[in-house]
């Protein structure tokens, strides 16, 4: 392979050290430097592996031709402002993290399912609270907002454990077992079922604020919510209006809009509301590793990027 720089930001000096060495072991071709190294040289970057750029440096990397998400989405790397058009953005979807993202929402929905957050409490106040969860996952439907690769894998796993699992997505899909709706005119029908919701839908123009007060009292009474999508999805006054009137019964939560969540914000201490520090899924190092080269490699070789960033879409 002809030698190429791949700038990187991401995990600090130790992340760096860590990418640079698994580069190492695969790709000798590929000299790893790091973006927030003084003596970093922007004009030398062939590719870059970023979250969250900062403003100022995109215009002097002439050479630039590929941009890779450390994670699945692109909105840290969409709000830099000088970000090159022209440039292909791809983001990471590897096998590792879907199925990390399963099992998170599997542990989110059954948290609400059993009632996880009450037993906490009452073990942290040394109380035997004895109570009976009321439903089995059997009696109860779990909608997902988002039917892409998070989605799909998180959906695969709760039909495994019994729940009737339902999803709404932009297009139809036809995923054994999964009920699907699609677009705005089946949104309706589709919380109406959802005992369960799950947001697993990307940040774009349209899932600004989706989860606001319309959408929370198109839900079954005593619904539970799972946010792992983006903050910005979430009206987070609405979500906390709704468990105080009982329109929601409780609520998982991953994503915020601002993170980290202000140490006075009420989620922290509500009775129903479980906290997470946007930790649902990241695939490993070694994952993003070989999925970068597999890339690099299709992109050397004109062939299609089935992970790009399509504009148009936002997604
Ligand atoms: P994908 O692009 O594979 O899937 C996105 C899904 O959302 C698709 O099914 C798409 O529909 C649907 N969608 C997008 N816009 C709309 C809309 N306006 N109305 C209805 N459906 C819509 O993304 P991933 O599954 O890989 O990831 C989803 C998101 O999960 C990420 O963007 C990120 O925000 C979040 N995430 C959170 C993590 C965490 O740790 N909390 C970790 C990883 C991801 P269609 O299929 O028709 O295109
Ligand atoms: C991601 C995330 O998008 O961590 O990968 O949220």
């Amino acid at each position: 392979m002809t030698p190429r720089t791949l700038a990187i930001r991401n995990g600090g000096e130790a992340g760096f050290r860590a990418w640079q060495a698994l580069f190492a072991a695969r790709a000798p071709w590929l000299r790893c430097v790091q973006w927030d190294d003084p003596a970093f040289v922007p004009e030398d970057a062939d590719y870059a592996l970023l979250w969250d750029p900062p403003a100022g440096v995109f215009p002097r990397m002439t050479k630039l031709r590929l941009i890779f998400s450390s994670g699945a989405g692109v909105d840290g790397i969409l709000a830099c402002p000088d970000l090159p058009a022209h440039v292909p953005i791809v983001r990471q979807a590897v096998p590792g993290a879907t199925q990390r993202m399963g099992e998170f929402c599997a542990w989110s929905v059954l948290t609400l399912l059993k009632e996880g957050r009450r037993m906490a409490i009452a073990q942290a106040e040394r109380r035997w609270a004895y109570f009976d969860p009321e439903f089995a996952a059997t009696e109860r439907t779990v909608g997902i907002m988002g039917l892409g690769a998070m989605g799909t894998r998180s959906a695969e796993m709760l039909r495994g454990l019994g729940f009737s699992v339902i999803g709404w997505s932009r297009t139809r899909k036809a995923i054994p077992g999964i009920e699907s709706f699609a677009g705005p005119a089946e949104r309706t029908a589709f919380l109406a079922r959802s005992h369960i919701l799950v947001c697993l839908l990307p940040a774009t123009p349209e899932t600004r604020r989706i989860v606001d007060a319309t959408l929370l009292a198109a839900l079954p009474r005593g619904a539970g919510y799972v946010g792992l999508g983006r903050g910005m999805q979430q009206d987070q006054d609405a979500i906390l209006a709704a468990l105080e009137s009982g329109q929601l019964s409780g609520a998982v939560l991953d994503v915020f809009e601002p993170e980290p969540l202000p140490p006075e914000h009420p989620f922290w201490t509500h009775p129903r509301v479980t906290v997470t520090a946007h930790l649902a899924s990241i695939a490993t190092r070694e994952e993003r590793a070989d999925f970068m080269l597999e890339t690099l490699a299709a992109f050397e070789a004109g062939a299609p990027l089935p992970m790009r960033f399509d504009p148009a879409r936002g997604y």
